[in-house]
């Protein structure tokens, strides 16, 4: 984060609280939270987005996808720098309900919402459920019918073809996959809809919802915004293409989240004014060139948001150098040695690496050291080899046990894709800010465990 500092005796400070008595205080592992950055990136997404969409004539509203993280503390700061917030299950809903966020700024996703998210959706007044199938457009329906009242604000999510991001299993808008109804119609068949068509037809047909926009979400980790523009254009279209059948021009549009970050050093995340900007001038384009009025636009990003923001400390156990083979074979085969640093964390605090090769960097954070640097890769406690927290980094040679690892970027997917492995509590999310820590989610214990195991 951007409060990172290193101080004169070569300590890591974050947020003006020097890490070896955060570690102290509150031991380790921790997932840090510099509160100042987190909000730093709200607004600026905000400005960026607002400037660029009010330039063109569009109005915009971001929503935090809570998925990357979310707390009842978190929720508030981001609602307060007036951001609305994405859930997807009903447990995300019910921490932005608790925080004290209005329903009506409040979206639900999922694509299977069990009848009980739907009924705490709509009781709580959310501003709009994104539908994610024709079965969901009547589940929804039959819900908002059994209420009776106003009718139901739904959004429609279409998979637009455009694949983008960071691996396969994050990137949401190709075909074979769960998410969204397809644009595309079946081969040869001119006459029949596509499943997205369909569906926007459906929803069109119950008096108990209210069309209220369109939704596409690319994937995530994009570092290539041009995306983003391909998919508008076809969200765009469709909508031009339901307004000519219906005469109903649909009010809104979400471009969805996936703005990528950095995660390395000489990395750079994606510059939020550089794509509103260029968002902003293709939707307009694309809307001029097919005669509609430009809709309302929201996008969601959660990674962009909370991932610089947060790091997680640990501390180093075993050190343990490891004669490995190079390439080459017989007597001329090379070896080197890879420096094991193992941490008090692994892989059930940090997930990405092993499930999507994500990588990361660490640095020595209670010291500064002059020792030649070792090639090291940064390893937890669980009971498996591909528990892998970064696979390449240089670390002073002298790295020992008792010494304080910082890995930076890892605010979102974090905390929130944590596990119990091997019966490891969770660790805290502890804020910092002006030189005060607050623990927002407090450290889980043996005990908080055990009280789950009915014997
Ligand atoms: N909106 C929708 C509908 C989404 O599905 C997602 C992420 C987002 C917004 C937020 O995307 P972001 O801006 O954070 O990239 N666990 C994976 C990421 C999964 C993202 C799933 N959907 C990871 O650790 O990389």
């Amino acid at each position: 984060s951007s409060g990172v500092r290193r101080g004169p005796d070569g300590a890591l400070s974050v947020g003006g609280v020097d890490v070896r008595e955060l570690a102290a205080a509150q031991g380790t592992p921790a997932y840090v939270l510099d509160e100042a950055d987190l909000r730093e990136r709200a607004r600026s997404y905000r400005r960026a987005f607002e400037t660029a969409f009010a330039e063109v004539g569009a109005g915009v509203d971001v929503y935090y996808a809570g998925k990357a993280f979310l707390s009842v503390a978190v929720a508030r700061w981001l609602h307060a720098e007036g951001l609305r917030i994405d859930t997807a299950t009903g447990g995300e809903l019910a921490v932005a309900l608790r925080a004290g966020v209005p329903g009506e700024h409040v979206g639900l996703h999922g694509n299977n919402k069990s009848d009980a998210e739907i009924a705490r959706a709509l009781d709580a007044g959310v501003g709009r459920i994104i539908v994610d199938s024709l079965v969901e457009v009547e589940r929804v329906a039959a819900a908002a019918r059994a209420r009776g009242g106003a009718p139901a604000p739904v959004m429609l999510r279409v998979t637009t073809g455009v694949h983008a991001g960071g691996h396969e299993y994050i990137s949401t808008a190709h075909e074979d996959q769960k998410f969204g109804l397809s644009l595309a119609t079946a081969p040869g068949a001119q006459d029949e809809d596509s499943p997205a068509m369909t569906a926007l037809l459906a929803v069109l047909a119950h008096p108990e919802l209210e069309l209220l926009g369109i939704h596409s979400h690319i994937g995530s980790q994009i570092l290539d915004p041009s995306g983003f523009e391909v998919a508008a254009r076809k969200v765009l279209e469709l909508r031009a293409a339901l307004a000519a059948r219906t005469g109903f021009l649909v009010p809104e549009v979400d471009l969805g989240g996936g703005y990528g970050i950095a995660y390395l050093p000489g990395e750079v995340s994606l510059d939020p004014d550089r794509i509103a900007k260029d968002i902003a001038a293709s939707v307009a384009a694309t809307s001029a060139e097919l005669g509609t009025p430009l809709p309302r636009f929201s996008i969601e990003p959660g990674r962009a948001i909370v991932g610089p923001a947060g790091l997680t400390l640990y501390t180093v156990g075993t050190v343990k150098p490891v004669r490995v083979a190079g390439g080459g074979a017989g007597p001329e085969a090379e070896t080197f040695v890879r420096t094991y640093v193992s941490i008090d964390g692994g892989m059930s605090d940090n997930i990405r690496p092993a499930l999507y090769g994500a990588d990361y960097h660490a640095e020595l954070a209670n010291r500064l050291s002059d020792a030649a640097p070792v090639l090291a890769r940064v390893v937890g406690k669980h009971c498996e080899s591909g528990d892998i927290v970064v696979h390449e980094v240089l670390l002073p040679g002298d790295v020992r046990a008792g010494d304080l690892l910082a890995v930076p970027a890892t605010g979102a997917y974090g905390r929130s894709m944590a596990s119990n492995y091997n019966h490891v509590p969770r660790p805290p999310v502890v804020a910092v800010a002006e030189g005060e820590t607050r623990v927002l989610v407090r450290r889980e214990t043996e005990d908080d465990l055990l009280a789950l195991d009915l014997g």
